[in-house]
This record gives structure tokens, C-alpha cells and sequence, in this order.
């Protein structure tokens, strides 16, 4: 297998309106980043993954863009960008950009020329269409609620956008504009960036003709994600993109492609596609959904078992032919701590258990801001708490459907993005020192508790947990490039699983919920030789893993063994 900088590197995730705030306006900001890459140098983390920071009205913070070559205001300037990059590169800190390509702001001036006429030059960059039988060109319904497309006054025709309607798509089957993105992406690389987060880049082709989506029960919008996710243009595409550009620098990229699976994904991913390093799945982050439901919103609960099924499979395919990224949380998804373990009594202990698992697979692990001291989700009171768009057009569009304000609150509770996106805690003075202002959005009231600065002062946190396994990795190489093995594929409490590279083989024990299940390992494992390299409970030295154990809750344990 291939040896790279990126397949040894762990990368740290920042949404920066909720990062630090510099200057008490309420909004995180590019000096508020820059004020702790010391502190990101520290947890020992080698790449920064920087959310959207450029120019954009905000309507999706930041993911609607308007100007892809200058910075959001609030954000800072572009000096401040080039400060931030240059002071993380003399830390040895690489930093990857997000790019959002499949759609702009409609601020953008591009968007601002093709609404105005027909025949304007930028007319095509966009997905026009005329409506059908007195209403939009086709049934699909956009990721943020209602029909994909938008009524526009000026021409009399629709536009598309899968997102909010303030995210036009762009129209990639025109040429100009892959040769703008292309222009735009480089103009950033000799800026000297280290990598891209390729936004949404699994619908930038859309099925030919744009067919209506297969609609048994005649709803008005339908799911139609099959007809713009993963088609085979888009890896055309991408092929252009990295044959024309990004081949010629060292950087990485990560892609975020949801609907697939780890066979699917090599087409994005395998050794000699030419396309991307590694995509984000969703498969685990769907495993607490009804399928066939509304979306993430129709919860069920979990269970291990499929939880196994699904990372085994990305950790057997993937081996040998392309690369995982492994992540538990982002800006768009609940808090792990509160969603796969425990926010209350095991808090600690659970957050250190799923840490363990994302850090001993095969695959970069991501880690996004706050969870490295074990955040946790937030319950607003009232809608008007929440600031998502997702979250606002859900809202509306399930009253209007007769839903209960009850049932839908208790699904944004649980699903909703701002989850993720309350303020940093970094300490426990007022707004958690996130800001002298008032933040844009509240601050979880567990902060006083739950804090950077607490964290650093206790030597059994969970930040000190962290820090320890990026260490572990460094150390280790069969943490890194180890072939994946599950053991006891039937226990519905404990997952274990090895990990074999030459001579080492590494045995990972993670109870995944709070009772105390008797753990017995399969006999032909060799135990002669075994180092404990890590657990999130005192281990006492002479532990048995020969006979029975009784696991403690959420425990976790790594061992090294002799392959
Ligand atoms: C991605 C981003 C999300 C954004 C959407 C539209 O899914 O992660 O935050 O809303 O794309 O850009
Ligand atoms: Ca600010």
C-alpha cells in the first residue's frame, strides 16, 4: 500500500462562526483561529479543515457563496487568511479548504447576469427550465425541504437548486463553467493550500433530460436523490479536475458523497481512478433513521450489529484499493456523545469509547471541533432559539403539513445541525469565553461544566484522551496502515476487532453501551504477549483476556499483540 502524509495525518474540522470570536461581534472569526493554532498544535492534529470563509450573504453559513475568491466579512480579511495560513504552516499545520462547486450564492454576480435574460451570457450556468402543466419542470424535492425548483418573475422560468433557494445549482455540463471552477481552484492552490473538502460534490451531474423521480404515492416532491447523486459525469469530472490540476500539487482532498456504498465509492476513490483520496460515507450516520421515511428526520434507534456490518464492510473494501475518512461528527450532524454514547451519567467514558473506535480504524480520522471534550447537543425551547435553514424550512413545512409542533421539535432536538453549531467552550466564564458579545447562536448553558480550559487541567479528560491517541498513531504504524479483521461479529454489545501489519496486530476492545457484558475472545487469538496501549479505565495489569471479562460500561481498551 502506498505510504502518504495523508493516510498518517488526523484532521481537525472548524466551522468558524462558532470557532472564536475575536472582536465581540458575537461571530467567530479569523483571528479567533489564528489565536489557537497553538492550542490545535498542541492536541497534536496535522490538518486544519476550514468551513466555508468566503464571501456569502450567509443564508447557509458560508456554503452559499458569492465571491469565491475574497473573504466573508465578518470573518476577517483576506491578510487575515494569509496570516492564518502562514502562521499554521510554520507550526507544520497543513490547512484544507472547503469548496462548494455544485452551487453559488444567487448574490453571486454570475447568478445576478442569468436571472436577468434569456440570453445573457451567464444564462447557462444555471439550471433553467420552463415550468410543466402550470407548475415546476419536475417533481424532485430539494435536501432542504420543498420542491428543487425556484419560480423566477423576471424570465418566467424556474431555476434549480437542491439546497435552499439561495443555492442555485451551477450548470456543469457547460463548459465555461468547469474552466471558471478550474481558474477559481487554482488561484487557491498558489495560495499554497494544502487540500479541498469538495462540498455536495456528488451532485455536480444530474441525471440527462432532468426525469421526474419515480412517484407511487403522487406527493408533490419526491426523493429523488438517484437522479442527481453519483452519476457517472460527475467522475468525468472530477478525472478533468485532477488530471488538469490538482495532480500537479501534493494536497489532499476529501470528497462528501452520500448515498453510496464502499463498492461504489472506488469509482471516486480506488488507487487508479485519478479522482479523490477518500470520501465521506453516510451509510453509519443513516443507521438511526427509518429508511423509506422522511429523511434523517424520522428517527429509530440504533443498533450495533448494523453498526458493524456497515464500518466492516467500508474497512474490508476499501483495504488495498482506497481510503477511508472516518468521522462520528460535522457541522451537519448531531453530537456524538449524545447520539452513539451517553451525554449523562457515562459522558466521559462513552465520548473517550468512540474516540477509540474512529481512531483505531483504517482511514484519516476527522475530529470536529468541541468533540475532543465531549460536546453534546443542545434543546432549545422554541424554533426561534435555532438558526439552520434546514431546520427553519423543515419546521414550516411539517406545521403546514398538520404535523404537531410537539413531534417536530422533538426531531429537531435530536437532528438538527445546530447541534454542532453552538458556540466552543472554551472556558467557563460568560458565553464560554467563545465571545465578550452575544453569540450568534446560544451557548450550550453545560458549558460551565464542559470546557476546553477544564479539560486542559484534568489529566484524565477526555481532551487528554485525544491527545493520546494522535500520539498513538504517530507511534504506530499498524494504526494506520493495519488490515482490519472483525472478531465476534454477533455480539450486539461489544465490538471488537483487530488490526495486522507485519509482526504487530492490534486488539480493539469497545463496549458500546452502559451495562457490563461478559466479554469472552475467540481462542485461537494469541494472547502470550499483550501491552495495553491505551484505555479510557485503570486496567489492572495482570488482566485475564484468556478467560471471561466483564466489561465496565463504555469501556474501551487497545492492546498491542504479537501477529
Ligand atoms: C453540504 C454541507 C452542508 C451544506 C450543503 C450545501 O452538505 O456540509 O452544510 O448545507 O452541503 O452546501
Ligand atoms: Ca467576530
Amino acid at each position: 500500500m502506498n505510504k502518504t502524509w495523508w493516510k498518517e495525518s488526523v484532521v481537525y474540522q472548524i466551522y468558524p462562526i462558532s470557532f472564536l470570536d475575536s472582536n465581540g461581534d458575537g461571530i467567530g472569526d479569523l483571528r479567533g483561529i489564528l489565536s489557537k493554532l497553538d492550542y490545535l498544535k498542541e492536541l497534536g492534529v496535522d490538518v486544519v479543515w476550514l468551513c466555508p470563509i468566503y464571501k456569502s450573504p450567509n443564508h447557509d453559513n458560508g456554503y452559499d457563496i458569492s465571491d469565491y475568491k475574497d473573504i466573508m466579512e465578518q470573518f476577517g480579511t483576506m491578510e487575515d487568511f494569509d496570516e492564518l495560513l502562514r502562521e499554521a504552516h510554520a507550526r507544520g499545520l497543513k490547512i484544507m479548504m472547503d469548496l462548494v462547486l455544485n452551487h453559488t450564492s444567487d448574490e453571486h454576480p454570475w447568478f445576478i447576469e442569468s436571472r436577468s435574460s434569456k440570453d445573457n451570457p451567464k444564462r447557462d450556468f444555471y439550471i433553467w427550465r420552463k415550468g410543466k402543466d402550470g407548475g415546476p419542470p419536475n417533481n424532485w424535492e430539494s435536501y432542504f425541504s420543498g420542491s428543487v425548483w425556484e419560480y423566477d418573475d423576471t424570465t418566467g422560468e424556474y431555476y434549480l437548486h437542491l439546497y435552499s433557494k439561495h443555492q442555485p445549482d451551477l450548470n456543469w455540463e457547460n463548459p465555461d463553467v468547469v474552466d471558471c471552477m478550474h481558474e477559481m481552484i487554482e488561484w487557491w492552490l498558489k495560495k499554497g493550500v494544502d487540500g479541498f473538502r469538495l462540498d455536495a460534490i456528488a451532485h455536480i451531474a444530474k441525471a440527462v433530460g432532468l426525469p421526474d423521480g419515480d412517484n407511487p404515492h403522487h406527493l408533490p416532491t419526491v426523493r429523488a436523490y438517484d437522479l442527481f447523486s453519483n452519476l457517472e459525469h460527475v467522475h468525468t469530472l472530477l478525472h478533468q479536475l485532477y488530471t488538469e490540476l490538482l495532480f500537479h500539487y501534493d494536497i489532499m482532498t476529501v470528497g462528501e458523497t452520500s448515498g453510496l456504498g464502499p463498492e461504489e465509492a472506488l469509482s471516486y476513490v480506488g488507487d487508479t481512478r485519478g479522482e479523490l483520496n477518500m470520501v465521506f460515507q453516510f451509510e453509519h450516520m443513516q443507521l438511526d433513521a427509518v429508511s423509506g421515511g422522511s429523511g434523517k428526520w424520522d428517527i429509530r434507534p440504533w443498533n450495533l450489529l448494523e453498526l458493524k456490518k456497515v464500518m466492516s464492510n467500508w474497512q474490508t473494501v476499501l483495504h488495498g484499493r482506497g481510503w477511508n475518512a472516518n468521522y462520528w461528527c460535522n457541522h451537519d450532524q448531531p453530537r456524538p456523545v449524545s447520539r452513539f454514547g451517553d451525554d449523562g451519567r457515562y459522558r466521559v467514558e462513552s465520548a473517550k469509547m468512540l474516540a477509540t473506535f474512529m481512531h483505531m480504524l483504517e482511514g484519516t480520522p476527522y475530529i470536529y471541533q468541541g468533540e475532543e471534550i465531549g460536546m453534546t447537543n443542545i434543546a432549545f425551547d422554541s424554533i426561534e432559539d435555532y438558526r439552520d435553514v434546514e431546520t427553519h424550512n423543515f419546521y414550516r413545512d411539517q406545521l403546514k403539513q398538520g404535523a404537531s409542533e410537539e413531534k417536530v421539535m422533538q426531531a429537531i432536538r435530536q437532528k438538527s445541525r445546530d447541534n454542532a453549531r453552538t458556540p466552543m467552550q472554551w472556558d467557563g466564564t460568560k458565553e464560554a469565553g467563545f465571545t465578550t458579545g452575544t453569540p450568534w447562536i446560544a451557548v450550550n448553558p453545560n458549558y460551565r461544566e464542559i470546557n476546553v480550559e477544564a479539560a486542559l487541567r484534568d489529566p484524565d479528560s477526555i481532551l487528554h484522551y485525544y491527545k493520546k491517541l494522535i500520539a498513538l498513531r504517530k507511534e504506530h504504524e499498524v494504526i494506520v496502515y493495519g488490515k482490519y479483521e472483525l472478531l465476534l461479529p454477533d455480539d450486539p454489545e461489544i465490538y471488537v476487532f483487530t488490526r495486522t501489519l507485519g509482526e504487530a496486530k492490534l486488539l480493539v476492545i469497545l463496549n458500546f453501551f452502559g451495562r457490563e457484558p461478559e466479554l469472552q475472545l475467540p481462542p485461537e487469538l494469541d494472547l502470550s504477549a499483550k501491552e495495553l496501549l491505551i484505555s479510557n479505565y485503570a486496567v489492572a495489569g495482570d488482566d485475564d483476556l484468556g478467560g471471561t471479562v466483564r466489561l465496565r460500561p463504555y469501556e474501551a481498551r487497545v492492546y498491542m499483540l504479537q501477529a
